[in-house]
């Protein structure tokens, strides 16, 4: 269920569109739903119906979801009901709903749930939990001999009702004949004057049936996020997770507090990463890999004993194993480093393939680049890639030597074994083993700053000569 107006997070983006570990909360939850191949899957959208949509579909295609639309939201009742609406005509089995808000449950969690609501035989099950404080969840009401009668929400809960510290986590399987019937009968005479999904506890109690309330065994899987103050709770309690499995498994982190890394990131054993260092989405990072600190990566793959050091940016790019990169150094999408480079500081690449023990120490731009083996790149070097409509590639060969303050006007290949003098403006290809060189001749007048100074006195109040302010 992803249709209601998620008030509580006070913003223009659907609530369940809010990131949690970079992954939207639905597609999360939908993620988890899908690893118990159901034999439908529904989401019940409403508010900003298709942005939720394309974004679901975005991530699992057309074919594993299929949508039902809740034209007003009025509550989860009838949010159920309308997805009910999608199901094929005489279908007839269990049918298990979780709230689109829930981003941490597991599917090992819902196979427990499964397997406990087949064995108690019951027609309708759901899971509740006793977390430390039962806030604003809907407390489950047991009668004196201790089967649950109903559910009650906080917001129309007695004061008896609230001290009740068994909550329903909004998780459910219900037969579909009985689901059908209990919807039917939901009524909004409540606080909220919605159709409670929860009421359906009352109705099939009422019709003298069982229901079974299953106790997570982890109830922060179950939290539900409502404001943005749960949003970043449970963001700062998934980092904690991540960060003590990584550092269980060998990882060192110099201050877990100011490390954020993806609960999809792998890294090796042995490998340090310093403070205030961002590892997003699927990064794979070696053993022994340093990261100095100061980092911000994402999709990116890092050879075994690779050392970033302060103030690397790094999206979508391989780094090979005992790389040096930085301080300071950008490398965007397409970036690929063969192993053994250096790229140093105020250094730009952007699709640059760069071949075994190839470096660029110092402030260069190399985009849609080619780059051989064992080649240097000298300081200032640029690769002229854009001629105000397309990008246009350059190629260097192996063992080449490309002098400080090179311009490589692209399209230009290089061969192997060049060397370009520094400042030359490369505009056509060079043959291996050749020396490129295009310079003006160099004029020397000596003495002439003497003569340049006096041309450009001028007489001060005090009747001496001053230089004027250089301004
Ligand atoms: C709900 C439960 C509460 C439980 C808690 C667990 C009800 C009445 N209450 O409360 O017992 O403890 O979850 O987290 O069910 N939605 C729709 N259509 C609507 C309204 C909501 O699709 O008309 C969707 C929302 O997008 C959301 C989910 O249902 O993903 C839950 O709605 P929310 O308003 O967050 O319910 P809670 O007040 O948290
Ligand atoms: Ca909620």
């Amino acid at each position: 269920m992803a249709a209601g107006f998620g008030t509580r997070m006070r913003s223009a983006r659907p609530k369940v569109l809010h990131p949690i570990g970079g992954r939207p909360m639905i597609v999360r939850v939908l993620a988890t739903i899908s690893q118990l191949s159901p034999d439908h899957s529904i989401v019940v959208l409403g508010h900003h119906a298709a942005e939720v949509e394309s974004e679901i579909v975005a991530h699992f295609g057309r074919n594993k979801v299929s949508f039902a639309v809740q034209g007003v939201p009025q509550g989860t009742g009838d949010a159920a009901r309308v997805g009910m609406g999608m199901l094929p005509d005489g279908f007839s089995g269990d049918v298990m709903m979780v709230y689109g808000d829930m981003p941490r449950i597991s599917p090992q969690t819902l196979e427990r749930f499964i397997a406990s609501h087949r064995e108690s035989g019951a027609p309708l099950s759901l899971v509740s939990a006793r977390p430390e404080s039962p806030g604003s969840y809907g407390r489950i009401v047991r009668n004196s001999s201790g089967a649950v009668a109903a559910i009650v929400e906080a917001s129309d809960a007695t004061p008896a009702e609230l001290a009740i510290d068994e909550i329903n986590t909004g998780v459910y399987l219900v037969d579909s004949d009985l689901l059908r019937r209990a919807l039917g009968e939901l009524r909004p005479a409540n606080a909220q004057g919605e159709y409670y999904l929860t009421d359906i506890v009352a109705a099939a109690c009422r019709r003298g049936f069982k229901v079974h309330a299953w106790t997570a065994e982890h109830p922060e899987e179950f939290a539900g996020v409502n404001s943005r103050e749960e949003l970043s709770q449970m963001e700062s309690d998934i980092r904690r997770e991540t960060n003590r499995r990584l550092m269980a498994s060998g990882v060192t982190l110099v201050d877990p507090a100011t490390a954020y890394i993806s609960e999809e990131a792998e890294i090796g054993a042995d490998t340090v990463i310093g403070p205030n260092v961002q590892i997003l989405g699927r990064c794979r990072i070696g053993a022994g890999v340093v990261i100095e600190g100061t980092a911000w990566l994402r999709e990116v793959s890092i050879g075994a004993r690779s050392f970033l050091k302060l103030g690397v940016r790094a999206e979508d790019c391989r780094i090979g194993e005992d790389c040096e990169i930085g301080p300071f150094a950008n490398l965007r999408a397409g970036t690929d480093l063969e192993g053994h480079n250096r790229i140093g500081n105020f250094v730009e690449t952007k699709q640059a393939r760069i071949g075994r023990g190839s470096k660029a120490s110092h402030l260069s731009y190399l985009g849609d680049t080619t780059i051989g083996r064992e080649t240097n790149v000298g300081c200032g070097v640029i690769t002229v890639n854009y001629d105000g409509y397309d990008k246009h590639p350059t190629e260097i060969g192996d063992r080449c030597m490309i002098g400080c303050d090179t311009q490589l006007v692209a399209p230009v290949k290089v061969g192997s074994d060049v060397y370009v003098a520094s400042g030359t403006t490369v505009l056509r290809d060079v043959p291996d083993g050749a020396l490129c060189v295009s310079r003006h001749p160099q004029a020397v007048k000596t003495g002439w700053t003497e003569g340049w100074r006096k041309r450009h006195q001028k007489p001060a109040s005090d009747g001496k000569a001053t230089a004027r302010d250089g301004k």
